[in-house]
């Protein structure tokens, strides 16, 4: 999962190409480089570290001239993060170079074959050897730059989005997709052209895209419209040209100091979003066309098995608690990267939901290829509008949050629950498992939300003087029982990714059998108290951690008197429906973590090791 960006037109190819990477820097941020080429010439700079440190290199390396270009953020999967693995990589001649995000599964065995045909390599990466295969086709009589990255693609096993650039054909840009996303932005009158992992990096740009299907590659060329194939046959495709509906605003930080913040105060808006069209309280009505028109495979349904990874894992457990209580739909919770590889157990009677933020994530894809496969049916919940888990699914439901760039999860864990309520109280009532009057206090609640959480928002003063006093922590322990379990889970990921605290969230009742060995005067305890659930059990696992020294910061709901007396710092949210709850507790324990990491100097949106959607295994 890296990202790519390119430029072929009139204008400076470089200031598009540098700026599209910052766009795209949450995809990786191990290393970048960037190709311009000029009068002739290639030009190639690339560094380990940030794209910041790219544009010194360029400043002080190369002329940053020329209208075409590519550019590339990495996050490394062959070959550690360093100047020589970094992307772009040029073939043997110094005619060919390319960006690639993906993995080329059998780039030894072609290495090798390359290698004895008298190719040498300079990285450990799968992409030279990418690159050096094209040139060796294109070396064939009569084959031409399209035809011979079709040829190397057809022989490789993998995933890849990539962008080839031939010095010999310097108005033209070749690209391809398997597995790994690609836009075309299309300029007026085909007089230029932009590449990217995705749209953000074009927007002020052109509103017309491109995305490439799976196996399709197009050739771009100045002055012609763009010729899409398929890499298989050849055989030519009509190229799907979509309006783009994003905009600036949305994918800039808008005076926030991060994304990760601008993110977490966004979730009314995002939560609205997710509301609109859908959820209709006066007429006690929840329409979601997708389950609406699949009512009856759903009413039929066995089982409901949840498939997804980190965050989105988080939000699918939620949701567990929420079908079965709603519902009462049994449901399972799988992470999909282990649904995917032990032989599961799965019927036509099985309805898998998928969730993803991104869209993107290979074992989350790879898990509903696995469900449909076995005649499962497949709801998707994502994010990314067009992205590959919501072209893959039999249908499902966005969330609408918009862009969410901040490396760490927030408002689409919060816009997934959402769409799981929604599905669960609608299911409710087409079940007939929930009372009308019920139905119509949940709605009633839901549709309260998003005020709820501005208000829950206004603690962030008081939930940034606590992360002053906890962040020198090395560890943590977050607390929760039913439908606030996955929040602590969700609580302590945040905080483990961003700020590099150990931390572990346990269901509280568990935590007597073992964790509460850990605690002592340096251990700080997140519980998640509120009013109506299970209360006064988890009161005593509150005494518990205090009569052992542990240091408690309690979330509760508004006017709590009792955990008030025995912890150290509490947090108000406003009172709702148990099973609405999660919407609420989540906003501190995400402010507390945002707060944490950045005293302790962290990069918060861009956390060490990690990248915003996993597109490899
Ligand atoms: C954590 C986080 C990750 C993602 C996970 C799944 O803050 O962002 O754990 O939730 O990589 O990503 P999606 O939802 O894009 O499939």
């Amino acid at each position: 999962m890296c990202g790519i960006t390119g430029y072929i037109g009139y204008r400076e190819a470089y200031p598009i190409i540098i700026n599209g990477l910052k766009r795209l820097e949450y995809r990786g941020y191990d290393s970048a480089g960037v190709m311009l080429y000029d009068d002739g010439d290639v030009h190639l700079a690339k560094t380990k570290g940030k794209v910041s440190s790219l544009e010194e290199k360029v400043e002080q390396e190369i002329p940053n001239t020329g209208f075409v270009g590519v550019g590339h953020t990495r996050w490394a999967t062959h070959g550690v993060p360093n100047d020589v693995n970094s992307h772009p990589h040029i073939s043997k001649s110094g005619n060919l170079v390319i960006v690639h995000n993906g993995i080329i599964e059998n780039y030894d065995s072609i290495k090798q074959e390359l290698k004895s045909r008298g190719y040498t390599f300079h990285s450990d990466t799968d992409t030279e050897v990418l690159v050096n295969l094209i040139e060796e086709m294109k070396s064939q009589e009569g084959v031409k730059l399209g035809q011979a990255v079709q040829m190397a693609l057809n022989q490789v096993i993998g995933a890849y989005a990539i962008a080839v650039f031939d010095k010999t054909k310097p108005n033209e840009l070749v690209v391809a997709r398997l597995g790994s996303p690609i836009a075309i932005g299309v300029g007026k009158d085909h007089e230029e052209f932009f590449i990217a992992s995705d749209a953000s990096p074009f927007i002020e740009f052109t509103k017309d895209a491109i995305y490439l299907e799976d196996e399709e590659m197009a050739i771009v060329k100045i002055g012609r419209e763009v010729r899409v194939r398929k890499i298989k046959d050849d055989s030519l495709i009509d190229p799907n040209i979509q309006k783009l509906q994003l905009n600036l605003e949305q994918i800039e930080k808008g005076g926030y100091d991060h994304f990760m913040l601008k993110e977490i105060h966004e979730q009314p808006r995002a939560i609205t979003d997710t509301f609109r069209g859908r959820l209709l309280v006066n007429e006690a009505i929840i329409k979601l066309s997708g389950l609406e028109n699949n009512m009856k495979r759903f009413l039929n349904a066995e089982r409901i098995i949840v498939v997804a990874c980190g965050t989105s894992w988080h939000a699918g457990l939620v949701g567990e608690y929420i079908f079965e209580e709603f519902a009462r739909i049994p449901v399972e919770v799988e992470y999909a990267s282990e649904f995917r590889y032990r032989n599961p157990v799965i019927s036509d009677k099985d309805i898998v939901i998928a969730i993803s933020q991104s869209g993107e994530t290979a074992d989350t894809l790879a898990a509903i290829k696995l469900a449909r496969s076995k005649g499962a049916f497949v709801f998707g919940i994502c994010n990314v509008v067009g992205s590959s888990i919501a072209r893959e699914n039999d249908t499902g439901a966005y969330t609408h949050a918009g862009p969410e760039i901040g490396v760490a999860s927030t408002k689409a864990f919060t816009t997934q629950i959402t769409v799981l309520t929604l599905m669960a109280l609608r299911l409710a009532r087409a079940k007939g498992t929930m009372t009308s009057e019920d139905y119509r206090v949940h709605l009633r609640q839901l549709e309260l939300i998003p005020d709820k959480v501005t208000e829950v928002l206004k603690t962030d003063e008081h939930v940034r003087n606590i992360a002053s006093i906890y962040k020198d922590a090395s560890n943590c322990l977050y607390l929760g029982r039913g439908f606030n379990f996955p929040v602590a889970l969700e609580g302590a990921l945040k905080l483990k990714e961003i700020s590099y605290i150990h931390a572990e969230g346990y269901p509280a009742a568990e935590m007597k059998h073992g964790p509460i060995a850990l605690i002592d005067k340096d251990m700080p305890v997140i519980v998640i108290a509120t009013s109506k659930g299970h209360y006064e059990k988890v009161v005593s696992n509150i005494q518990e951690i205090k009569s052992r020294n542990g240091q408690i910061i309690a979330v509760v709901t508004e006017g709590d008197v009792t955990v008030k007396e025995i912890a150290d710092h509490v947090i108000e949210i406003p009172e709702t429906e148990e099973a609405l709850s999660p919407l609420l507790t989540t906003i501190p324990l995400q402010l507390l973590s945002y707060y944490i990491a950045v005293m302790r100097g962290c990069n918060v949106d861009q956390p060490r090791n990690l990248a915003k959607s996993v597109t490899v295994e």
